[in-house]
């Protein structure tokens, strides 16, 4: 029991809680838009109608154009009544570090006054945010982030925005996402790890403890809140919110894992997902919220829904009235109702007409309160601004944004001479937002350099000889790409176009784009992409007109400088794929660990006897784990301390040791993703034919090796059947140790 400390203080409250105070725990309410509504929001918290509020004023406000300024600081004078006598020196501390919080402090600390001084209990209110991947510091978006493989790094950045975020009064955050998707049509791909559950619970986990820290009551740390729970990601046809089918062995298999290990990793709380799996809405589903993430994975936190979820149960056809809404929510398993209202409006008649049992309405806030406690807001429930100091925060970011880079073909034109001459061209020459990436709401964009500045920092300026981000290019610019050495394409799609319902049909680079590259390359000059993008793009057509593809995702502030530090060679690109590339969009869904099928139809590993498709190839344009570096590496054969074990020793702890050597043959020190797969070759389900279950990152120096060496144990040779037992079963497993999904560089072992 993780929570048990609190558990004498809870049910004290529980015991002189009225009814309409315990269903105020569970009403979480947006950010006040006027005075006047800030005003009515502590009539309510008086009353102790509110337990938390949700920093933000619309559903998808990472979404939006401009910063989210919050409430009520078009009033000064609101600030200095808020009557926290700190609340003008906050003022006057964020104004001397050149920027301001979009985060109205002040008024913060004056609602959780009320909560604290004037409410029945005095319980503080729990404050949320959309802190998805930065905060002033923005890092890259996560499926970038998932592509540097660096779980250590990603960790560190992690503790950075809990820092920064804290800072401003935030205790929670409505992150990691931890949606497992197949398809990159989906616009909220750029939020989660990819298609991989492996990867996704190594970066699950090392957000979490990123945010949370050594200690949830620490100041500096965030609560997290893992979502959205679950199969979000699997929607049809990537169409945002759209239904999904899965079958629980694959929700066991490929979906949950990255939940369990969040649960391990002691996600504070959860976010249940907009979406049904098969036919059943997941807001109302008790098996999911319930049987599953408390019953069988251990989850002792609380569980919010996603942005007004319980009401949509109507439009989702399982609910009548609001009324029907609260009562079927509240029984699956949700425990704070998301700014909708419908459990505040309803559930005071439903538990006293006896539909609702008190019992169930007692445990949701003995969940919330749980959080409250371990977050430490009983006694620490004010926010004291300070000053964080982000030198080493910008410089973590730029590093991570550099390992996140995937180099995906370089045709002996990377890294460039310091004294090179250069064309640059394309729509993301002088672009800044959207290297930043979607969800994100606090960015300074002073911070942020686009690819010009970062280049001019590398490179005299009489050496850039163009910098235009015009597609149709006129007789005069290309007269100067024709002198340059190289020409610097800067492609790849706008923030915009990613995100929360921002899908698209058509994952192609845009048409101007493509015709841009063919221009180019007719003028036969060596040409280089750098493609700043939310998601894998289809490469058909693409990848073959370029010399050099650089595929730097939308990085985050340090997006520009982390580009030019691959490209002049200051740093050895090691990012590798955490999601399949595929030639077209008509190839999705296209992923490694696909099952075999029973005829010899599998693109994705060359096995076509019989093709996928009359018209194209299906293997993928580059597989999941691939990136290229400076250097090369050569792996020795995969080795193996015991290739047998009985099926009782690995259940009382024994572990297969395995090792390989892998040798910088190239001429520049790098890092290398190790990475190991297996294949259950017989089993009594279809296993997948190749599952990532390991990977390490070392740092080889030119001209020497390094022995890696990994262990497979119990937790890591089983499956899920479709009921959630775990089984091992006795037979052989290829164990594949190489640089990217398709190795063959294999061992076979045996369980006995
Ligand atoms: C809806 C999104 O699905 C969720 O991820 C986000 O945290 C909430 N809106 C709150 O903004």
């Amino acid at each position: 029991m993780r929570y048990q400390e609190f558990d004498e203080k809870i049910e004290g409250l529980l015991a002189a809680m009225t009814l309409r105070e315990k269903i105020g725990q569970l009403n979480q309410i947006p950010e006040p838009k006027t005075l006047e509504q800030a005003e009515a929001y502590k009539e309510r918290i008086r009353r102790g109608e509110i337990g938390s509020i949700i920093l933000a004023s619309s559903a998808t406000a990472g979404n939006e154009k401009q910063k989210n300024k919050g409430a009520a600081q078009e009033d000064g004078q609101q600030q200095k009544n808020a009557a926290q006598e700190d609340g003008q020196q906050q003022k006057n501390a964020a104004q001397e570090d050149g920027w301001q919080s979009n985060i109205n402090t002040a008024l913060r600390n004056e609602l959780q006054r009320v909560a604290m001084e004037e409410s029945p209990r005095h319980i503080p209110l729990i404050f949320g945010r959309d802190v998805i991947h930065g905060h002033h510091t923005v890092y890259p978006i996560p499926l970038a982030a998932a592509a540097s493989f660096n779980g250590e790094l990603v960790e560190k950045c992690y503790r950075n925005i809990a820092r920064e975020a804290a800072a401003e009064g935030v205790h929670w955050a409505f992150a990691p996402m931890l949606d497992l998707s197949r398809d990159p049509r989906w616009g909220r791909i750029i939020e989660g790890p990819g298609e991989d559950p492996y990867v996704a619970q190594v970066m699950g986990q090392a957000c979490i403890r990123g945010f949370q820290g050594e200690d949830l009551k620490e100041p500096d740390s965030l609560a997290a809140c893992a979502k959205h729970y679950i199969g979000y990601g699997a929607s049809e046809g990537g169409r945002d919110y759209h239904r999904t089918e899965i079958a629980d062995y694959s929700l066991y298999n490929y979906y949950l894992p990255a939940f369990r290990a969040a649960v391990e990793a002691g996600a504070a709380t959860v976010m249940s997902s907009f979406n049904d799996i098969s036919g059943q809405p997941v807001t109302s589903g008790r098996k999911y919220l319930t049987d599953i993430l408390r019953g069988q994975l251990g989850f002792e936190g609380f569980v919010v829904s996603d942005w007004a979820a319980v009401q949509m149960l109507i439009r989702f056809g399982v609910a009548g009235n609001r009324a029907d809404c609260a009562r079927l929510a509240l029984h699956a398993g949700v425990d704070m109702d998301m700014v909708d209202g419908c459990y505040g409006e309803n559930l005071e008649a439903l538990v006293n007409c006896g539909q609702v049992p008190e019992e169930e309405l007692d445990n949701a806030v003995r969940r919330i309160l749980r959080i409250k406690f371990a977050k430490g807001l009983f006694d620490r429930p004010y926010c004291k601004m300070r000053r964080v100091d982000r030198a080493g925060h910008l410089a973590d970011a730029r590093t991570l944004a550099a390992e996140s880079m995937v180099l995906l073909k370089n045709e002996g034109v990377l890294p460039l001479e310091k004294d090179v001459t250069v064309a640059l061209l394309g729509p993301f020459v002088h672009e800044k937002r959207s290297l930043l990436g979607s969800w994100t709401l606090d960015y300074q964009i002073e911070d942020t350099k686009s690819l010009l500045e970062a280049m001019q920092e590398k490179l005299d300026r009489e050496h850039i000889l163009l910098s235009a981000d015009e597609t149709g290019l006129y007789d005069d610019s290309v007269q100067k790409a024709v002198k340059a050495d190289v020409v610097l394409l800067a492609l790849g799609e706008s923030w915009e176009a990613t995100g929360e319902r921002r899908c698209l049909s058509d994952i192609s680079l845009s048409a101007p784009q493509q015709a841009m590259i063919r221009r180019m390359k007719a003028l036969g000059k060596k040409v280089v992409g750098i493609f700043f993008c939310g998601r894998p793009l289809a490469m058909e057509g693409v990848a073959e007109q370029l010399d050099a593809i650089l595929y730097a995702w939308h990085s985050g502030t340090k997006t520009a400088e982390a580009v030019c530090d691959i490209l002049f060679g200051d740093v050895v690109p090691s990012g590798k794929t955490a999601m399949t590339f595929p030639r077209r969009t008509g190839h999705i869904p296209l992923y490694y660990n696909v099952t075999s099928s029973g005829n010899f139809v599998n693109g994705y590993y060359g096995e076509e006897l019989f093709p996928c498709y009359l018209d194209s190839v299906t293997s993928p344009a580059y597989p999941f784990g691939y990136g290229l570096s400076y250097t090369t590496f050569a792996y020795g054969p995969v080795t193996a301390e015991e290739t047998c074990l009985s099926l009782g020793e690995l259940e009382a702890g024994k572990r297969f040791r395995l090792a390989v050597t892998v040798e910088n043959t190239g001429s520049f020190d790098g890092k290398e993703v190790v990475q190991l797969y297996i294949h259950d070759k017989i089993a009594s389900r279809m296993r997948p034919l190749r599952e990532l279950k390991a990977f390490q990152k070392p740092l080889i120096r030119r001209g020497e090796a390094a022995e890696i060496q990994f262990e497979l144990g119990w937790a890591d040779l089983g499956f899920y059947t479709e009921q959630g037992e775990y089984l091992v079963e006795p037979g052989s497993f290829d164990i594949y140790v190489g640089e990217n999904c398709l190795t063959d560089n294999c061992i076979s072992i045996e369980i006995l």
